[in-house]
């Protein structure tokens, strides 16, 4: 679910409440900053930024990155996934950068039911089908942004799984 919504992530917006600075550069008040969660360091290799430019809290409390040597568009879940000290793999939710449902006090209230909703139905149609291969005229990641972002192809090929 994660690495879905890593790729279709929302660019996020916050205004300025006050003349400020971001990574050396000025940022006058009222202006409205965008996060760009579909951009470098989630989808592409990050900017270089010099640790000097970045403030006093994010020097502070780093967030990990994503291995930025592999093609980072592409479907890979197991990029989530982390060996414990136990042995066992299990999913990471620091594992790298992600921003689909924003942060902070204004991230989404919605969140833990989007979760629960996409577990029902993921579970329900991987009971009964298998997720076979779309043809790839059909099964690009392009999208139309407005108020969310809405895939132009949202198709499935489905097997009937045999039990
Ligand atoms: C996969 C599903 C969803 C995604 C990807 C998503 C994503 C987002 C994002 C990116 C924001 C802006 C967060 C920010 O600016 O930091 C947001 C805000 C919000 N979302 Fe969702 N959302 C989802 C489902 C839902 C659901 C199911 C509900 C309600 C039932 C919901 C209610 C809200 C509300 C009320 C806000 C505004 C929060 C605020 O401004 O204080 N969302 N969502």
């Amino acid at each position: 679910m994660d690495e879905m919504l890593r790729l279709s992530a929302m660019p996020i917006t916050r205004e300025a409440t006050c003349d400020t600075e971001l990574l050396g550069h000025r940022i006058p008040k009222g202006t409205v900053v965008l996060l760009l969660s579909n951009g470098p360091s989630f989808l592409s290799p990050s900017f270089e930024i010099p640790e000097s430019k970045r403030s006093k809290t994010s020097q502070a409390t780093r967030v990990r990155q994503w291995n930025e040597a592999e093609d980072m568009r592409a479907y890979r879940p197991e990029r989530w996934l982390a060996r414990g000290e136990d042995g066992e793999v299990r999913f990471d939710a620091t594992a790298g950068p992600q921003l689909a449902f924003g942060l902070g006090q204004r991230g989404c209230s919605g969140r833990r039911l989007a979760y629960t909703k996409m577990r029902i139905v993921l579970t329900l149609m991987l009971w009964e089908f298998e997720l076979l291969a779309v043809p790839p005229s059909l099964s690009s990641y392009a999208a139309k942004d407005g108020l969310a972002h809405t895939p132009r192809q949202c198709f499935i090929r489905l097997g009937k799984v045999k039990y």
